[in-house]
């Protein structure tokens, strides 16, 4: 069990009553409070636009906690923290609005004894950053004097580089680097913390962790939801924007980063900025060939009609917007030279996973695999969710007195052992922004990184027209992702 986190502290949310708040952030703070984490000088205020007072709003908490908690309401530990909760109204962009709430938190400070210590959770759309954090600065409200202020900001983190640096720029002129935690919910989930143990703590994977042992590595982020109530947000990002510039790219990074020099979150980063600094760009031809985008259509599946996406509410009739991507990925660097790194997410697929595969080189056809043509390669498979765990396939005789071979699996399932004690990303993120943690965060220079690889992409989609739909619900995506594999002798291990 982490130990509790003795900071005294105002959490302030600004979006109080939005999605995130009620389906991840309160519910992750019910859950540190049954494993005793949060200390007791501790008030969490909801900043909000409705017009509902404090009782109202915390009335109105108890439905979430009760369906997205991963323990049981307990009246004990659920009174604890509602009657830490308070709710503050006022209109966001609206600057006189300000030095209300500075007075309210410090009048708050006095009687919850949280010694000025502030963490501000921006759950708001990226438009409202901008005005929520000048105001902060113009209304005296972060002074680190004495005491610390800290700023939490969702992604996603600009829209491309360039709204990326401006946003950064206003927000480090507030904020020291260190008190910005830029969150990327998938760096919470086990699996990825458990990734850099598993290659540096183990010297037999770590030993074939290179293009010399390995064929190729594939990270999946699969979804079988379509675009579902975020219309508005997402018909202007797409999978690209949404998943590829964030999360997918990070995964990669934890993969294929050199080894720190420490556990230290500066020396972590450092060595993922310098993979994804090494990404190879591609020029015209190989945006082609090497990029797949794809849009879902309307289908029929199990007697039940799926909306295609541009039949979504919403979203526009002709979008152009994708709602899947595949690529290949080369890394300039000695460790992976010339080995592929194939990546895909998307929309209503075939199954909801996101993993990594590692499919080892085959051995040569001398021995059995010239006898055995179906034989397959070694595959490390690490699973990150929704179930969590590690498997190794490798070949092995048939018991018996024949000659027979055959794939078998030695398999870990982590979320097995440990189903509903395994903490939610959020609990493990609020936590580490407490403790002043920033391990688990993306610092600027990873986004900078990874929006100037992203841009190049959008920018050449930009040039064409894509022709869609072009897959269907319920598939592993368009038929060209398939193809792409296949060209270089590769196909997706849809396991
Ligand atoms: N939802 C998720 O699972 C999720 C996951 C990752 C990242 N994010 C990011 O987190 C942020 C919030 O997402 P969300 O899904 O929670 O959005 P949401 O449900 O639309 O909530 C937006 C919140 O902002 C408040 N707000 C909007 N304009 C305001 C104004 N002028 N003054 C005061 N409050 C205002 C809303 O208050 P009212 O309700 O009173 O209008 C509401 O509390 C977004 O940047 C999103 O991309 C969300």
């Amino acid at each position: 069990m982490p130990e509790r986190i003795l900071t005294p502290c105002i959490f302030t949310i600004f979006g109080g009553t939005g999605d995130l708040t009620r389906r991840k952030l309160i519910p992750a703070l019910y859950n540190m409070a049954v494993d005793g984490l949060l200390p007791d000088e501790l008030a969490v205020v909801c900043v909000g636009r409705r017009p509902l007072d404090t009782q109202e709003y915390r009335d109105s908490l108890l439905a979430s906690v009760t369906k997205h908690s991963r323990y049981p309401v307990r009246t004990d530990k659920w009174e604890w923290l509602r009657e830490r909760i308070h709710y503050f109204r006022m209109d966001l962009p609206d600057s006189e609005g300000y030095p209300l709430l500075k007075a309210w938190l410090d009048d708050l400070d006095e009687k919850a004894g949280t010694q000025g210590n502030r963490l501000f959770y921006l759950a708001v759309a990226p438009s409202l950053f901008e005005p929520i954090v000048l105001n902060l600065h113009g209304n005296g409200m972060v002074t680190n004097n004495g005491s610390w202020q800290r700023v939490v900001i969702e992604k996603p983190f600009g829209r491309d580089l360039r709204s990326a640096s401006f946003l950064n720029g206003v927000i480090e002129s507030v904020f020291p680097p260190e008190n910005i935690f830029r969150i990327d919910h998938y760096l919470g989930k086990e699996m990825l913390r458990n990734l850099m143990v598993i290659r540096f703590g183990n010297a037999v994977f770590e030993s074939i962790w290179n293009s010399r042992c390995i064929d190729n590595i594939q990270i999946t982020a699969a979804e079988t939801d379509g675009v579902e109530n975020r219309a508005g947000y997402y018909e202007n990002s797409g999978a690209l924007r949404d998943m590829l510039q964030s999360h997918l790219l990070q995964v990669l990074a934890l993969v294929a980063m050199e080894p720190p020099i420490n556990l230290d979150y500066k020396s972590i980063r450092d060595e993922k900025v310098k993979f994804l600094r090494s990404l190879l760009k591609m020029d015209d031809e190989a945006f082609r060939n090497h990029i797949v985008r794809g849009q879902y259509g309307e289908a029929l599946l199990d007697g039940k009609i799926i909306r295609g996406y541009r039949q979504e509410a919403g979203i526009h009739p002709e979008s152009n917007t994708e709602t899947f991507i595949a690529l290949r990925i080369l890394a300039g660097n000695f460790r992976w030279g010339g080995m592929p790194f194939y990546l895909r997410t998307g929309k209503r697929l075939a199954k909801k996973t996101t993993c990594v595969v590692l499919e080892f080189k085959s051995m040569p056809e001398i021995l059995y695999f010239k006898e055995y043509k179906g034989l397959q390669p070694n595959l490390l498979e690490i699973r990150i969710q929704p179930e969590e765990g590690i498997s190794f396939s490798f070949n092995a005789k048939k018991p018996g007195s024949g000659n027979e071979i055959n794939t078998v699996k030695m398999d870990y399932c982590q979320s097995c052992g440990y189903e509903n004690n395994s903490p939610e990303s959020y609990e493990r993120l609020i936590a580490d922004a407490l403790r002043n943690d920033q391990t688990l965060f993306t610092s600027w220079e990873e986004i900078e990184a990874s929006w100037s690889f992203v841009d190049s992409i959008a920018r050449s989609w930009e040039k064409e027209t894509a022709s869609f739909p072009n897959y269907i619900p319920g598939t592993w995506g368009p038929a060209a992702s398939d193809e792409l594999l296949a060209r270089y002798g590769h196909h997706w291990w849809n396991l």
